[in-house]
């Protein structure tokens, strides 16, 4: 029986090359999305990966939701938490709201999808969480204080429940992208992106889903079992912490 991956936003995006390359390696994947029902069919007509919809925002919904994808699937063994939203705005000008929409996935999101996985993994002595975080949570970002601080606290998270998964097989981990050519990056004006994002890239161009989603397949394997608590940073050069 192959193992199971779960990948949370993980029918657009990064998440949706992530969740094509579990399956190309494998694994019997499973794509959580939230709410655009017209992008998840479309990605299930195209890959044959169940779409299963909630958010991951809502802790109750992620236990009946991960309670489905194991009725159909089996336990989740891999579990890639890629699900991210933003609300940009300059600090003054940022509402309680927008901080807490942006908490409330991206963090508390991690929590909501992990705990639920966690006892099982602890028993089957294997377990492989990933987390995508981003450069702006290593480094900062202005108009970005909900995002970077939620995933600033990704990479914390993680790096202590790497202790505590270790001597159990469990491995916890981050990815932290720079600029990926999805919709949203795709969709910044041409001439702000070559005059004021790429200068910044030393490789020159837009980071691509795929070479996420391969850094994943890799930290989801058995070969990588000596790896946890690990920050990946992949972002051209952009940023080395
Ligand atoms: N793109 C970049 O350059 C970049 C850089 C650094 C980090 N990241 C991080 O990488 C991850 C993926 O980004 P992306 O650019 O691929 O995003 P995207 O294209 O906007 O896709 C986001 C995915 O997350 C899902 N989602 C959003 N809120 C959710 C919720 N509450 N519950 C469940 N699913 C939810 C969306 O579902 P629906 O389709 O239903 O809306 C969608 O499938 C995010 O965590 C983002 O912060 C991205």
């Amino acid at each position: 029986m192959p193992r199971v991956a779960l990948v949370t936003g993980g029918t657009r995006g990064i998440g949706a090359a992530i969740s094509k390359a579990l399956k190309a390696a494998g694994y019997a994947v499973a794509a959580n999305y939230a709410g655009n029902d017209e992008a998840a069919n479309a990605f299930k007509a195209e890959t044959g990966i169940p779409v299963f919809k909630w958010s991951v925002a809502d802790y109750d919904a992620c236990v009946a939701g991960i309670r489905q994808v194991e009725a159909e699937l089996g336990p989740v063994d891999i579990l890639v938490n890629n699900a991210g939203i933003t609300r940009d705005a300059m600090f003054h000008r940022m509402t309680p709201a927008q901080w807490r929409e942006v908490i409330d996935t991206n963090l508390n999101g991690v929590f909501n999808m992990t705990h639920p996985v966690w006892n099982g993994m602890r028993e089957r002595k294997f377990g492989r969480i990933i987390q995508i975080s981003s450069i702006n949570g290593q480094k900062g970002q202005a108009g970005q204080a909900n995002y970077s601080a939620a995933k600033a606290g990704d990479i914390g998270f993680t790096k202590a429940l790497a202790q505590e998964g270790a001597r159990l097989g469990i491995t916890v981990n981050v990815i932290a992208p720079g600029y990926i050519a999805t919709e949203m990056v795709k969709a910044i004006d041409e001439k702000v992106l070559n005059e004021r994002i790429l200068p910044l890239i030393p490789v020159g161009r837009l980071g691509l889903p795929e070479e996420i989603a391969r850094a994943v397949v890799f930290l989801a394997s058995e070969e990588a079992a000596f790896i946890t608590g690990a920050t990946l940073a992949i972002n051209g050069g952009q940023y080395m912490a």
